[in-house]
């Protein structure tokens, strides 16, 4: 294990934000996590996770030692005629191990394929996409407990997966994820509800071409990081009472909206934002993508003050046009490494 000091961060989040640590450690086993937060104690410095940087707002300095994940492996820990059991290493590349499933016939995460980042992050927003949520096949998520001090296991129950949310986001500093065991299917159950979906899979209803389809519409509409650096949707899909969505609705009947289980209505912040006038809008570097207005920007060498300039703009714009309130999705850090609640508008 080798600290390394005043570590440049800006190639490892996807918004290409500026960010030196003071303090930055590559692990790549489970005995050099507990050495780097052994260290971290003794030097008394916070400790900020590093995964694959694709949901993250960094400041410019950071006193803190960042630990950045490289643990791997595949492995099969279990099979039967109807599911196998997989234990992946937080540090597997996220689309990477999707594909990985698809060509042995795993069933369940083809819709989630090509979103940024890495296993280990994928429980902590619950990531999801057309239809689907990591969280459904989440069996058990391995982590180290930071208050107990111990490696320890959290069932897909005790990690409280709801939309964009889970345990990870309610007690932010206290678990590392080590590993993902995921509960794939062996035999197809394709998901072709959202959107038009089922209109691009059309005759070939197989996991390979279900898989391909997603990967074909998300990259008409989202931008890739390497081109236009980026954090995927900015902002989280408003859920909003039934009156409220009723009174909206009278206005804009065109509002996409997707109703809850609990009664409840989703919105979408993409539509919000569009109508709102903010599509291909910038404030100085920074703007909503022209193809998807959910998706924030840095066009060039914007600094976490430029991000947060243009993004409370476009809060304030939807709050005043709809009287809905939007939530960032990604996760504020501050100077120390903590990870900071955003403030409203
Ligand atoms: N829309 C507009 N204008 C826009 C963007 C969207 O009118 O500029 C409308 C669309 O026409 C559609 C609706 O808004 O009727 C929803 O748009 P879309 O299907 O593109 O999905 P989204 O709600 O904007 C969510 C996820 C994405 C995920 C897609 C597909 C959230 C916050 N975002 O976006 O997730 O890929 O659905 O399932 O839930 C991410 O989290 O980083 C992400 C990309």
């Amino acid at each position: 294990m080798q600290v390394k000091q005043h570590f440049q961060l800006q190639a490892l989040n996807t918004l290409n934000l500026n960010s030196t640590a003071s303090h930055y450690v590559q692990i790549t086993s489970t005995g050099e996590l507990e050495e780097a937060l052994a260290y971290a104690k003794a030097e008394q410095l916070n400790v900020l996770i590093l995964s694959g940087g694709s949901n993250m707002l960094l400041p410019q300095q950071i006193r803190a030692l960042v630990i950045h994940i490289h643990l791997q492996g595949i492995d099969v820990l279990d099979e039967n005629d109807q599911h196998v059991w997989v234990k992946v290493g937080a540090g597997q590349n996220w689309h990477e191990f999707v594909l990985y499933s698809t060509a042995h016939d795993w069933f369940g995460l083809q819709n989630l394929a090509l979103i940024p980042g890495l296993v280990g992050a994928s429980p902590v927003q619950n990531i999801g996409a057309y239809g689907v949520e990591a969280g459904e096949f989440i069996e058990q998520v391995h982590v180290y407990d930071r208050e107990l001090e111990q490696f320890t296991n959290l069932s897909a129950a005790e990690c409280h997966f709801a939309y964009r949310h889970s345990i990870f986001k309610e007690q932010p500093n206290r678990y590392v994820i080590v590993a993902v065991t995921f509960k794939l299917c062996k035999h197809p159950n394709l998901k072709l509800a959202y959107g038009d979906l089922r209109q691009a899979v059309g005759e070939d209803q197989t996991a390979e071409n279900l898989q391909k389809q997603v990967i074909a519409i998300r990259q008409s509409k989202l931008p890739d990081p390497k081109e236009f650096p980026n954090a995927g949707s900015f902002f989280q899909n408003p859920v909003i009472s039934i009156a409220q969505y009723q009174a909206l609705s009278q206005l804009y009947p065109n509002l996409p909206h997707y109703p809850q289980p609990n009664g409840e209505v989703k919105i979408a912040a993409g539509w919000l934002i569009d109508q709102a006038g903010w599509k291909g809008k910038r404030l100085g570097a920074v703007g909503m993508f022209a193809r998807q207005a959910l998706v924030l920007v840095n066009y060039e060498a914007a600094s976490l003050d430029d991000v947060q300039l243009t993004y409370r703009a476009v809060q304030a714009a939807v709050q005043q046009k709809f009287g809905v309130t939007l939530t960032p999705e990604p996760v504020l850090f501050n100077e120390l490494g903590l990870i900071q609640p955003h403030v409203s508008v």
